[in-house]
């Protein structure tokens, strides 16, 4: 099909893998949370209009790089460069190593993941095997333990890797058609019983309820701040991730609708978690949360208030979420593994580095990465901290701080103001698809789109290093 000679099987494995990259941690530790207390259903209403004006026009704009030059991010950009005689070369260094960086964190969290699947299984047997202590303490011991914190990471980057190199149908495509259907299946499960749990109705409020305030003056830039970061990170953007999917997608298949698809699961898979977590912490009266500490400490409570069905429960919800980063971080490693062959190869996925090879490398430094980070314990070991962040916090400032948000702004500008509208009709209708919105798609990625990417930047850095603009 293409020159990444190992394209998908399906249609409908596309849409698994690249609905897996978008539904991560992300969906479920951070977009609930920001519902909740951001404005409940005001907050979803800012998050789908940004989905609509900037997440549905990026997610489109790379989809249709990636098909059209069939390369991943550094030979798309180098085609896109020659085409209109500029260089774009730093856009494919910019998305391997937001790839590389965001890499760096994931696994860790990756790890924690495992660990509690795998505590939570051990509990169903016997009580001692499991979760043992009090969740919060329990947390603290696990993650400041380096030994046992590093080994989770390492593990976690190991069955990242195993699976890339089952190759992009055997090993990704597979892993997801699976994964994402199971996915969805024990959301719908967790939903339910979240809701059967008396006083549920207080999560639900929580996360729903419209609080119109939170869309009047000056909170309006803190909501749609909260809503366009969370947004354009759920959704992979910026950094190449569905430009090296949008390569494996046949030339048959409707770019819009896939688009429109990716997105659609994505917010459902959030809306879900939310309506999965928050109803069963107020059932049990505990404090909503968002980050590490919810999933890890509230939730973990939650299960343990739950009794003898606990850890089926707490196995499940880890399963769910484990199935939610694996296939995030296959799809990380593979927009690595692709930048490298083709920054090796000057361009061309075939004259770089083989594909093991790109996998191994790329994998190593990621490892190193993960061991610093587990290591450092979210910075409760007593390591040096770089520019007052703990390790995580600061490859995350460099990955979804900076680079991304820049990399989706730039994108847009380039798609909108360089490629142009001509191109874009002739590769999203080579099979006499309809693109009626042509003119509106043509006007936001050139003019809203950059000005939302631009605003989502400011947020990030602002939230990064708390400089209060937006509060
Ligand atoms: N969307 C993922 C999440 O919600 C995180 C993510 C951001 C990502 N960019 C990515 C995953 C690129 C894969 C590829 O957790």
């Amino acid at each position: 099909m293409s020159e990444n000679n190992s394209g998908f099987n399906s249609y409908f494995g596309f849409l698994m893998a690249a609905i897996g990259s978008a539904i991560g941690f992300g969906n479920i530790w951070g977009f609930p949370y920001k519902m909740g207390t951001h404005g409940g259903f005001a907050f979803l209403i800012c998050y789908l209009v940004l989905c609509v004006f900037v997440g549905f026009i990026i997610m489109f704009g790379e989809l249709f790089l990636g098909r059209r030059e069939q390369k991943g991010p550094v030979g798309t950009y180098m085609m896109v460069g020659k085409r209109n005689n500029k260089n774009f070369m730093f856009m494919g260094w910019l998305a391997m190593l937001s790839a590389v960086f965001l890499m760096g964190f994931y696994c860790t969290l990756g790890g924690y993941v495992f660990k509690y699947m795998i505590a939570n299984l051990g509990s169903m047997f016997h009580a001692s095997w499991g979760v043992n202590a009090d969740a919060a303490t329990y947390f603290t011991t696990f993650v400041t333990d380096q030994g046992q914190a590093v080994i989770w990471a390492i593990l976690f980057v190991v069955v990242t890797a195993l699976i890339c190199i089952g190759g992009v149908s055997g090993g990704i495509e597979n892993f997801c058609k699976i994964g994402m259907p199971l996915l969805f299946l024990i959301l719908i499960i967790m939903i339910v019983k979240a809701a059967l749990l008396p006083g549920s109705a207080a999560g639900f409020a929580f996360i729903f309820k419209p609080q119109w305030s939170a869309l009047a003056g000056k909170s309006l830039i803190t909501t749609l701040g909260s809503a366009g970061g969370q947004m354009f990170f759920s959704l992979s953007l910026g950094m190449g991730a569905m430009i090296t999917y949008g390569s494996y997608l046949g030339k048959n298949n409707n770019l819009q609708k896939s688009s429109i698809t990716i997105v659609f699961f994505d917010t459902l898979a959030a809306v879900m978690a939310a309506c999965a977590v928050f109803p069963a912490v107020f059932a049990f009266g505990l404090e909503p949360a968002g980050g590490p500490g919810l999933l890890f400490v509230t939730m973990q409570n939650v299960f343990d208030s739950m009794g003898a069905v606990g850890p089926l429960f707490g196995f499940l919800f880890y399963l769910l979420t484990t199935i939610a980063g694996v296939s995030s971080s296959i799809s990380l490693l593979e927009v690595a593994t692709v930048s490298l062959q083709e920054l090796t190869g000057k361009g061309e996925l075939k004259d770089g580095w083989s594909r093991m090879k790109a996998i191994l490398v790329s994998s190593a430094i990621i490892l190193v990465l993960n061991v610093i980070v587990a290591a450092d314990g979210l910075g409760g070991t007593g390591m040096p901290q770089p520019l007052g962040f703990c390790w995580l916090d600061f490859f995350d400032l460099f990955s979804e701080g900076l680079m991304m948000p820049f990399g989706a702004l730039v994108m847009a500008l380039i798609i909108g103001w360089i490629t142009g509208k001509d191109a874009v009709l002739a590769e999203a209708t080579l099979e006499g698809e309809k693109f009626p919105a042509i003119n509106f798609y043509m006007f936001c990625t050139k003019i809203i789109a950059p000005i939302g990417m631009a605003f989502i930047l400011l947020g990030q850095i602002d939230s990064f290093f708390s400089l209060g603009l937006f509060s």
